[in-house]
């Protein structure tokens, strides 16, 4: 499978660092999202990181000014017809999933490989809802995308080698190490990891330490770079929401139940770092 153009659907915290690192990596890339400001913001962060990757000579200014020259910003589903690989960054949210690949029926090429990002949800039933379940995969980048080394590639039932083995290929083109994960809810990453977030909301909202401490004891105590409820706020306390019904729902043990008080953050709208308000203030940085 000859990938050469890469379209990604969402530009929000995800979708924008999908896009650049695709464009590094050598492929044409065009993006999508919903929300226009959205995407101006995307654009403009792309521009930031690169210049920062310059500045710490990461990258050259050739190979900064080249990506952003590959990035090209599309306005409906419809530009995506010639993309050999779309990934789809858009919210956590199953309803919206699917209208998304309901609207992208017959849009695609019929080569082209369908990639989502999600956090938690099934792979397996997402394929389900697209016109080309044997060339659909998860493809789960992590978050910064620019920094960060890992690709969860998973595969659903329906998922053909072949598209595993160009995924794969793609995801190592990206910088990126790729790890073939079983499909199950939140995969091996955030099985893990977002129960920590989850349970930092339980020890916030029983008093055991106020969020600064319980962040500064996580990364004291146990060398975390970042602590629980910083990396919710940076994650985006929506994502970790939906991620724990997702677990909770699909794997059928309450020890995955959200924390009333992540719910209670989500309801009130902080969401986090995208927000400007989640545990912490970020307006004032
Ligand atoms: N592009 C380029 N550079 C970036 C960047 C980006 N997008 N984001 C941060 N950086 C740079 C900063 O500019 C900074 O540069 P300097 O050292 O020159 O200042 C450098 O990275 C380090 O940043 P900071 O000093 O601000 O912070 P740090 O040393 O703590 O590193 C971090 C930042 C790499 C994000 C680190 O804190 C970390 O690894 N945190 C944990 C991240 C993590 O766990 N991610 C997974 C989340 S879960 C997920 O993604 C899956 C899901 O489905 C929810
Ligand atoms: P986000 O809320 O930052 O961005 C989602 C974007 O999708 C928004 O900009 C929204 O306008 C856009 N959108 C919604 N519906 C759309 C549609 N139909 N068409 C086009 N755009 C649409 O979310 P995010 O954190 O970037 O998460 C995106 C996906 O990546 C989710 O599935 C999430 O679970 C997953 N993910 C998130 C992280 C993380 O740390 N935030 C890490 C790995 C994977």
């Amino acid at each position: 499978m000859n990938i050469q153009k890469i379209g990604v659907i969402g530009t929000g915290t995800m979708g924008h660092g999908i896009a650049q690192v695709a464009a590094l990596g050598g492929f044409d890339v065009e993006v999508q999202d919903c929300n226009a400001d959205i995407t101006n913001k995307g654009v403009a962060k792309i521009a930031k990181s690169l210049g920062s990757l310059v500045e710490k000579g990461k990258l050259t200014a050739e190979q900064a000014n080249g990506a952003k020259e590959k990035i090209k910003v599309v306005s409906s589903l419809g530009d995506f017809k010639d993309c050999d690989l779309v990934i789809e960054a858009i919210t956590e949210n199953l309803q919206a999933k699917i209208k998304l690949f309901s609207e992208l029926k017959g849009v695609l090429k019929p080569t082209a490989i369908l990639a989502t990002n999600t956090s938690s949800i099934s792979v397996t039933f997402l394929a389900s809802q697209t016109d080309r379940s044997d060339r659909f995969i998860g493809m789960h980048f992590f978050n910064p995308v620019p920094l960060m080394k890992l690709v969860e590639v998973i595969r659903g039932l329906q998922t053909s080698q072949q598209t595993f083995d160009a995924v794969f290929a793609v995801s190592q083109k990206l910088g990126k190490t790729p790890a073939a994960i079983k499909d199950s809810a939140g995969f091996a990453v955030n099985r893990l990891l977002l129960p920590l977030i989850n349970e930092a909301f339980f020890v916030l909202q029983e008093g055991i330490a106020d969020a600064k401490t319980i962040d500064e004891v996580m990364k004291l105590g146990a060398n975390h770079p970042m602590g629980p409820l910083t990396l919710g706020d940076f994650v985006g306390l929506d994502v970790a929401l939906a991620a724990m019904e997702v677990l909770q729902r699909d794997l059928g043990d309450s020890k995955y139940r959200p924390a009333p008080l992540l719910r209670k953050y989500v309801e009130a709208g902080w969401l986090g770092r995208k927000t400007g308000r989640g545990v912490y203030d970020y307006t004032q940085k």
